[in-house]
Order: C-alpha cells, then sequence, then structure tokens
C-alpha cells in the first residue's frame, strides 16, 4: 500500500520516500518536458489503439484522449506545473491526466511501458529535427547557389596549403559548399529512413500480452513499420547518434566555410565584406568589424561532436535491454541540435548578405604564379614536352620572375626563351588568370560554363 510520500507510480512497493539527493540525481524532467508534445502524441496513439483492440473501452480512451490534449494545452499555455519527484515527462503527463479525468487515465499505462514510451518520444522528436536540419541546410543551399550565381565567373585564388594554387572561380568555390550541404541533407535523410520504426508496444523489454495493434500505433505517428525486436526497440539509441553524427559532420562543414569567412573578411584578404547585421564592433578599436558569428558557428562543433563522443560513451558498456544510463541521452542531444539549428541559421543570414569584393579576388587570383600550371600544360600541349620536363622549365621561369619581382605575364618572351628556345608568343594566351579558368572545362572543373551548368543543376533540384 503506498503512503503519502511513496511514489505514486510505484508506491505499492515502497513505504517511503526518495531522499533528495536521489530525485536531484534521478529526474529528467527539466529537460526531457521538451519531448511533452511527442509524449502527448505518443500517448494519444496508444490510447485509441487500446479501444480499437477492445482492451479499454471506446469511452475511456476518448477521456484520455481529450484530457492529454488538455494537458498538453496547460504545458503550452505555461500553467503545468512540472514535478521532480514524477521524475519525467512521461509521469508528470499521466498524474496531471489522472487530475483531470480520473479512474480511466489508471488504464494508458496498459500494455507499455516508460522504457518503449520514452523510446518512442525520443525517436519523434530527433525526427523532427532531422526534418528541421534538412530545412535549414536546403535553405544555406539556397543562399550558397544566389552568391554562386551572382558571380559565376569572378575569378579568384584557389588554395592548397592555403598558398595559392590555381585560379578558380567564385561560383565555383560557392557550389563546392552546395555539394558539401547536399551530402548532408542525404545523410540526414538516409538517418530518417532507417530510424523511423515504432518502439511502441515493445513494453518493458519482451513484448506484452495484450492484443495490442502496432501496426496501428506506428501508423498513427508516422513511422513506417513497428520495430521488430522489443528488446531492441527500447535499447538502442542509434538513431540519436545517427543525428548526432550526420551533425557533426554538418557542422564541420560549416566550421570550414567560417574559417574561410575569418580569412577573407580580413584586412589582408578582402575577399568578402560581411553584412553589419551579422558582424560585431570592438568596445576600444573604433575601426574593428569582427566576423563573430563565424567564429562561434566555428565553435559550435565542439559540443556537436561533443555530444557524439558523450552517447557513444554511455552506450558502449550497456547489456541489453533498458538501463538508466539511457537518460543521459537526451541533454546533449537537445544541445547539438538548437546549436546545429543556430549555426544553420546563421549562416544563411551570413552568406545570404555578405558581399564579395570582385576586385580583390581577382587582384589575388593571379599573385603566388596561379598560372604556373597552364604554363606547363601549355608546354605539354604546344611544344609536345613530358609534363615532368614542362613543369622543370616553368618552375625556371617561376623562379625567374620571383627574382624580378614581377609575375609570369610580365615576363618577355626574350627572357622566357633564354629558358628554353621553343617558347613562342601564343604562350602569353594562357597566363591570364581569365583564360586560366576558362580552359578548366573538364566536367566538374572551374570553368564559368561548368560552374553554370552545376548552377543550373541544383536550381532544379532546390526549387
Ligand atoms: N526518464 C527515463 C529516461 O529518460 C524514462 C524511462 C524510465 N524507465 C525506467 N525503467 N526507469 O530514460
Amino acid at each position: 500500500m503506498s503512503n503519502d510520500t511513496s511514489n505514486q507510480m510505484w508506491g505499492g512497493r515502497f513505504s517511503a520516500g526518495v531522499d533528495a539527493i536521489m530525485e536531484a540525481i534521478n529526474a529528467s524532467i527539466d529537460y526531457d518536458k521538451r519531448m511533452a508534445a511527442q509524449d502527448i502524441e505518443g500517448s494519444r496513439a496508444h490510447a485509441a489503439m487500446l479501444a480499437a483492440a477492445g482492451i479499454v473501452t471506446d469511452s475511456d480512451a476518448e477521456a484520455m484522449r481529450e484530457g492529454l490534449l488538455t494537458v498538453l494545452s496547460e504545458i503550452e499555455g505555461g500553467t503545468f506545473e512540472f514535478s521532480a519527484a514524477l521524475e519525467d515527462i512521461h509521469m508528470n503527463v499521466e498524474a496531471r491526466l489522472k487530475a483531470l479525468i480520473g479512474a480511466p487515465a489508471g488504464r494508458l499505462h496498459t500494455g507499455r511501458s516508460r522504457n518503449d514510451q520514452v523510446a518512442t518520444d525520443f525517436r519523434l522528436w530527433v525526427r523532427d529535427q532531422m526534418d528541421a536540419a534538412i530545412e535549414g541546410l536546403e535553405a544555406l543551399q539556397r543562399a550558397f547557389l544566389g552568391q554562386a550565381e551572382a558571380g559565376a565567373d569572378w575569378v579568384m585564388p584557389g588554395f592548397t596549403h592555403l598558398q595559392t594554387a590555381q585560379p578558380v572561380t567564385w561560383g565555383h568555390h560557392m557550389m563546392a559548399y552546395v555539394e558539401m550541404l547536399g551530402r548532408d541533407v542525404s545523410r540526414f535523410r538516409d538517418a530518417r529512413a532507417r530510424m523511423n520504426e515504432c518502439p511502441l508496444g515493445a513494453a518493458a523489454l519482451a513484448g506484452t500480452s495484450f492484443p495490442i495493434d502496432r501496426d496501428m500505433t506506428a501508423d498513427a505517428l508516422g513511422f513506417d513499420r513497428p520495430a521488430a525486436n522489443s528488446l531492441d526497440a527500447v535499447s538502442d539509441r542509434d538513431f540519436a547518434l545517427e543525428f548526432l553524427s550526420c551533425a557533426s559532420i554538418c557542422a564541420m562543414h560549416l566550421s570550414r566555410f567560417s574559417e574561410e569567412l575569418v580569412i577573407w573578411s580580413s584586412a589582408q584578404f578582402r575577399f568578402v565584406t560581411l553584412s553589419d547585421s551579422f558582424s560585431t564592433g570592438s568596445s576600444i578599436m573604433p575601426q574593428k568589424k569582427n566576423p563573430d558569428a563565424a567564429e562561434l558557428i566555428r565553435a559550435k562543433i565542439g559540443r556537436i561532436f561533443g555530444a557524439n563522443v558523450a552517447l557513444m560513451t554511455v552506450m558502449k558498456g550497456l547489456p541489453l535491454a533498458y538501463s538508466k544510463d539511457m537518460q543521459e541521452d537526451k541533454e546533449q542531444t537537445f544541445d547539438a541540435a538548437d546549436n546545429l539549428m543556430l549555426a544553420l541559421a546563421a549562416m544563411e543570414g551570413m552568406v545570404r548578405d555578405m558581399s564579395a569584393n570582385r576586385e580583390s579576388l581577382a587582384a589575388a587570383a593571379g599573385n603566388g604564379f596561379s598560372t604556373a600550371t597552364d604554363l606547363a600544360d601549355w608546354c605539354v600541349r604546344v611544344l609536345n614536352m613530358p609534363f615532368r620536363e614542362a613543369h622543370h622549365v616553368t618552375g625556371s621561369l617561376v623562379a625567374m620572375a620571383e627574382e624580378k619581382g614581377c609575375d609570369l605575364p610580365d615576363l618577355s618572351l626574350a627572357e622566357m626563351q633564354k629558358v628554353n628556345g621553343e617558347i613562342t608568343g601564343d604562350v602569353f594566351s594562357v597566363l591570364t588568370v581569365e583564360n586560366s579558368v576558362a580552359s578548366r572545362t573538364s566536367y566538374g572543373g572551374t570553368a564559368p560554363g561548368e560552374v553554370r551548368k552545376q548552377i543550373a543543376r541544383w536550381k532544379e533540384k532546390l526549387v
């Protein structure tokens, strides 16, 4: 028999209440209340199924379903009083339902357990986040696409080792991110398809003796099918790990572009000007305009990947089926999701609003002997030189230009012929950055025509 201090859900077995410290370590309500809508949606589906299967009466199920809507509106309206003594969102909702509708509330937990309940709620929550991530990513892709379209043929330096390598186009660089983000989208889609199986009805771990209809609840909650093994259904959190892995890879991409923005917006580069609305000033240096949003996005990967590592560590030693350790799956997943969405939105704003400085890009494009490969390729194509020899000849010309303190196109033909007598004036046609990028017409190359083809392909995909 339960007394006043023992828990109202399992008071039959206990005679004394819990220590305050026990309550503090045990309660998850402070954060799992974020799953209130999912919990209520799951319970409503479960109640309808119990009635359809003849396990509870239609009128009891109706009372439960109506009462649950009232609980939801109380939570959404901010009038609901959450109790740490009731540990988590599942018991808070059920206790309130009991207060609202009385006896029928006690029948809601027939044929289920908090173990399949939490697995269901959390899946629904993570699934929503996957959808939100996909939406955020596509908005960001559109922003990159807009930049690419505006400057499809603007020349800029392409880098390896952050050293000028070969000229590329601004459009090409922007489209590189459209590709990366496209893979992020497809990763989230794959993970979503894999996780979309319903744990509800797996009960504590073994299934139930009640004649439940798991297809009905799976269907009502938008799952493709019920999970086929009750032990697995309640005890894996791989779907959250996949979400965090996808989020980590995505955050890594965002972080790389953030790093580029930090470099590009510096006085030394001046490749882009960030809008005032996505920059901050300095409290002491009046000239400063800082790319704080980019820096913060660059840092977000830390907590997102941290959440991934944390959950992997929580899970790795757990015997089947449920262990309370799994309650530690949510907080960091919530935090990672919040920060991923924020990073995606901030980056979308930055990319949409930034302006590329066409002149600075062009001026830098020719620096660092960026057309040296074009010169070597010319020697191969026109003089039929083996590439290794062409590389050597070009290296000597670069050294000569470096000595003179000029760029490759500034060398005279006579000077070039001192290195190799066969070189003709035609070589100058490949030494400009415009000709260099225009010549890179291989599929996926940086030639403006190729870039425009990719822009058109993505525009069609993203409408
Ligand atoms: N608050 C718990 C969690 O988040 C709910 C499941 C509790 N199950 C149990 N058998 N104690 O994991």
